[in-house]
C-alpha cells in the first residue's frame, strides 16, 4: 500500500507544521506531506517546505473572481498532489462546504484555545489568548477537531488544558498553549493516517479503544 499523502495548509510561521515534519522523520507518523498549500505569500511556512524539500503553492483567494474558481484550483491543487487528508495548520481561512464535503472526515485543524470557548469568528492567531485574558478564564488549552462545514465546529479528537497563570501576558499564554499544539497535532494525524479514528455523530473514538 502507498503511504498516505497529507496536504498542509497554512498561513503564517509555520511551527505545527514544523512539529508535523518533525514528527515524520521520527517515524512517529505513517505519512508524508505531499504539499504545502498557503493561503498567503512570504509566510515564513513557505521557507520550512522549502527547506524540507516539500513541494509548495500560495493560493489567495482574493486572486480569484468567485468563490466556486478558488475552490476548483484548491481542488485541482488536492488531486493533483494525490492528497488523502488535509491538515489546517495555522490556516486562516475558511473552507467551502464543498472542499469539505469531498473531504469529509479527512480534515483536522488545530485552534489555540479548550472549544467551545474562545472560538469561532475573529478568534484566531493571538486574539485567541487575549480573550482568554480578558474573559478572565483560569485555564484553556488546545483542540484538535475534524473540520466541518462551520467555523471550529466539527467533532473533538483531543484536548489538552494548561493553567491560566498570574502575569501572563497574551504572548506568554500562546507560547504555552503551543507547547500543547505541537504534541497534539502530531497525535492525531498519526491516528488519522492509520485509520484508526471513528467518527460517531459528534463524538470521535480511538478505534483500539473500542
Ligand atoms: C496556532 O496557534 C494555531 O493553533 C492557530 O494559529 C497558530 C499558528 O501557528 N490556528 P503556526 O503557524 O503553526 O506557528
Amino acid at each position: 500500500m502507498r503511504l498516505k499523502n497529507i496536504a498542509v495548509m497554512v498561513s503564517g510561521g509555520g511551527t505545527n507544521l514544523q512539529a508535523l515534519i518533525d514528527a515524520i522523520k521520527k517515524g512517529e507518523i505513517n505519512a508524508k506531506i505531499c504539499c504545502v498549500i498557503s493561503s498567503k505569500a512570504g509566510v515564513y511556512s513557505l521557507e520550512r517546505a522549502r527547506n524540507n524539500d516539500i513541494p509548495s503553492i500560495v493560493i489567495e483567494k482574493k486572486e480569484f473572481l468567485s468563490e466556486q474558481d478558488y475552490d476548483t484550483k484548491l481542488l485541482n491543487t488536492l488531486s493533483e498532489f494525490n492528497a488523502d487528508f488535509i491538515v489546517l495548520a495555522g490556516f486562516l481561512s475558511i473552507l467551502s462546504k464543498k472542499v469539505v464535503s469531498q473531504y469529509k472526515n479527512k480534515i483536522l485543524n488545530i485552534h489555540p484555545s479548550l472549544i467551545p470557548s474562545f472560538c469561532g469568528k475573529g478568534h484566531y492567531g493571538i486574539k485567541v489568548h487575549e480573550a482568554a485574558l480578558a474573559y478572565g478564564a483560569k485555564v484553556t488549552g488546545a483542540t484538535v477537531h475534524f473540520v466541518d462545514e462551520g467555523m471550529d465546529t466539527g467533532p473533538i479528537v483531543f484536548q489538552e488544558a494548561t493553567e491560566v497563570l498570574p502575569g501572563d501576558t497574551p504572548e506568554i499564554l500562546q507560547q504555552r498553549v503551543m507547547k500543547i499544539e505541537h504534541r497534539l497535532l502530531p497525535k492525531a494525524v498519526s491516528l488519522l493516517v492509520d485509520d484508526m479514528l471513528y467518527v460517531d455523530g459528534r463524538n470521535v473514538v480511538i478505534k483500539n479503544s473500542l
